[in-house]
């Protein structure tokens, strides 16, 4: 019986204070799981960006990246990495790199998702590429934005195809707004959407492999008050539909760690935006919601790390239409069946059982680590980055005081 060490890669950018919390708790576990005859210890390290021989080996079993979908270097190192060293990786960078908002709207519309009617319309402008004018010139066919305006109904929402961030989305109350509009909206190529309107909930619901998180939204809300902390806020058979809706969306695009925007009107959800393979994991944003994701990435990532779970390199898309082929079957039997396929892809039976062996004592010492000054000095090394001076101390307290809540609310262990 040996002792063998895995290692699970932080890849990372402007992210602070979820990585001390993880490393920190991590090294508190002080894993020591007998495992298939060895006896194995978790071990975390940031991954540095340098140049790398396509044929050196990897020495991370795992790696948390926050980067592929903006820092090329990165991305492809970490290609190389899952094609030729066996890296398991959240999220699968092929799968970041080319299915946007445009195509996850797609493909959960076959799926029989109630995605709100979606037009495409080609882009303002153009980079002057020298093919560009005899191609328009030929086939690009003048149109009537306003009748895809009246064709939507107002309000209508503007946004690009491959949106994120909030990035030149705007809301057109009305015909003189989509046109101001979309003379302003230069190269991007846009979607215009009806609006969910008037909506009464909002729910955002975090994935991260088999685990579903939902939290209350609010989109008027200043920045820090987004992630509402209302709680029970949908009926039982709703957060289902959302947990499943969210699980349906990531095991079938390959990504583990995701969010699902959806919005409820007339007693119905509808998902607006979840392609979001790189969610907000700041303590900034999600504050007393911020501890479960940390737990949550651990979890899942001393999970795949030490059953060494394989990489699905083949998105394989089959199982879910042929799930949705069935004419006859009601959809949301459907999103049953898809979720099951879900749960099967992420082993979350497996997971579960492998959490309540090996990482018992996860939650009290979560527990214990968000009442010290280290997890405190994690906050307010973010807040000190993304706020002026004189709002760092008061917004340190502010979200410190919600976690603090979350801790008197939740059980030790
Ligand atoms: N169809 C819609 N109906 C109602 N509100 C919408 C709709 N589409 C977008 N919105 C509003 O606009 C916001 C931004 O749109 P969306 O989430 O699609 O863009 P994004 O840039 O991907 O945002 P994020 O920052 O969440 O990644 C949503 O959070 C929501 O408040
Ligand atoms: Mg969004």
């Amino acid at each position: 019986m040996a002792t063998v060490t895995r290692t699970i890669g932080l890849s990372l950018g402007a992210d602070i204070c979820w990585p001390i919390c993880y490393e920190q708790i991590l090294a508190k576990l002080d894993l020591a799981i007998p495992w298939q005859g060895d006896t194995v210890t978790v071990a975390t390290e940031r991954v540095t960006i340098e140049p790398f021989d396509l044929r050196q080996p990897c020495k991370y079993d795992v790696v948390l990246d926050r980067l592929t979908h903006w820092y090329h270097t990165s991305r492809e190192w970490i290609k190389k990495a899952i094609l030729m060293d066996g890296l398991y990786v959240l999220n699968n960078p092929w799968s970041v790199q080319a299915n946007e908002k445009h195509t996850s709207y797609c493909a959960m519309m076959a799926l029989g998702m109630p995605i709100p009617p979606t037009w495409m319309v080609p882009p303002k402008d153009y980079e002057p590429l020298p093919d560009l004018q005899p191609t328009l010139r030929r086939y690009a066919k003048l149109f009537d934005l306003r009748s895809i305006g009246k064709d939507l109904g107002y309000p209508l929402f503007m946004k690009p195809y491959d949106g994120g961030g909030w990035r030149a989305v705007s809301r057109c109350a009305d015909e003189a707004a989509l046109k101001a509009r979309y003379e302003e909206s230069g190269k991007s190529v846009m979607h215009l959407q009806a609006a969910v309107h008037p909506f009464d909930s909002f729910v955002r619901c975090i994935g991260l492999g088999p685990q579903t998180y939902l939290v209350k939204y609010d989109p008027d809300a200043a920045l820090h008050d987004r992630y509402t902390q209302a709680k029970d806020f949908v009926p039982d058979d709703q957060a289902q539909l959302l947990r499943d809706t969210t699980l349906t969306i990531n095991a079938f695009f390959g990504w583990d760690f995701n969010s699902c925007e959806a919005l409820r009107k007339d007693g119905q959800w509808y998902p607006i935006d979840f392609a979001n393979p790189c969610p907000d994991s700041q303590v900034t944003s999600l504050h007393r919601h911020f501890p479960w994701l940390v737990k949550a990435n651990l979890r899942w990532s001393i999970f795949c790390a030490v059953t060494k779970r394989p990489m699905r390199k083949n998105l394989d898309w089959a199982p879910f239409y042929a799930i949705a082929a069935d004419a006859d079957r009601p959809y949301r039997d459907k999103l049953t069946a898809y979720a099951a396929l879900a749960r099967e892809r992420f082993e979350a039976d497996r997971f579960e059982e492998f959490c309540a062996t090996h990482l018992g004592h996860l939650d009290e010492v979560a527990w214990e680590f968000f009442g010290t000054e280290t997890a405190k000095g994690a906050v307010r090394a973010k807040v000190a980055a993304l706020f002026p001076k004189h709002e760092v101390e008061p917004f340190t307290e502010l979200f410190w005081n919600r976690i603090q809540a979350w801790r008197s609310e939740s059980a030790r262990g």
